[in-house]
């Protein structure tokens, strides 16, 4: 468990103010750990029966950790369950797919509505148009992941899609070292994040016009002619 992270992350949710979380750093190895693993070695076999389990108004920190694979579901962390801590297991990828389309509020194949959530090392995509090459369905709203709480942070997430694939819909959100693609507004919302990201384009047509986000966006990787805003 790369407890560096934790901290980091901790230590930006401070900066933020942490609110009422009892949580201490030294007391960091004790909290709560549940395993995802669709083979039957956990306790749970999908994302969304770990997330189902966690009592509601929670104040402490839990962690689920979901072992290499990729899960075919629609992933919602639902207001009343905050502090939870989503991380995929380090040994491989671990992607969770869906595609829902055509309507904003019901596609996203990974929703968080909570306060206080971390997300480390998984991919979610909307995969309703993506990957784009040899995709033969109408280029449609498809949106890989809804961000409506606020203090969350994703790190070393990939969010893969093709028209709307964020939607930072409020709050304040750190994304750090994510990939984040798609080619029509494929970042959109209301959100105050920082953004520290690889941007990757499928076309030459991106557009960051729906953009309405107080936004830092230092790239780390970026190519040539990519924004044309
Ligand atoms: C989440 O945080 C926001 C802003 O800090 C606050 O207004 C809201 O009441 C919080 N939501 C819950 C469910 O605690
Ligand atoms: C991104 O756009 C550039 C042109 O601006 C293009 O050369 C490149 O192939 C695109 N990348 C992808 C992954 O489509
Ligand atoms: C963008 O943000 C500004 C300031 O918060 C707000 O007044 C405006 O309505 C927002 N625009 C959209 C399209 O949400």
């Amino acid at each position: 468990m790369s407890s560096f992270f934790f901290n980091f992350f901790i230590f930006f949710l401070g900066i933020i103010e942490l609110g009422n979380a009892k949580f201490h750093f030294k007391e960091q190895k004790k909290y709560p750990t549940v395993y995802v693993d669709p083979s039957g070695h956990g306790k749970f076999a999908t994302i969304q029966s770990a997330i189902d389990s966690i009592p509601q108004n929670n104040q402490y920190w839990i962690c689920i950790i979901i072992k290499p694979g990729q899960y075919r579901e629609q992933v919602k962390i639902p207001r009343e369950k905050p502090y939870i801590y989503l991380k995929g297991d380090k040994n491989g990828e671990v992607i969770v797919t869906w595609d829902a389309h055509g309507s904003i509020d019901t596609d996203a194949t990974f929703t968080t509505e909570a306060n206080n959530t971390i997300v480390e090392s998984i991919t979610f995509i909307n995969s309703y148009n993506y990957p784009p090459k040899r995709n033969k369905h109408p280029r449609v709203v498809a949106v890989a992941a809804m961000i409506s709480g606020d203090k969350c942070v994703f790190f070393k997430c990939k969010f893969l899609g093709f028209q709307d694939t964020l939607w930072d819909v409020q709050g304040r959100h750190y994304f750090k070292i994510c990939t984040i693609e798609g080619a029509v507004d494929f970042i959109f919302g209301n959100g105050k994040s920082i953004y520290e990201v690889k941007l990757s384009n499928l076309s030459i047509t991106v557009s960051f016009v729906q953009i309405n986000l107080t936004v830092i966006i230092q790239l780390i990787t970026f190519e040539k002619n990519q924004l044309k805003t």
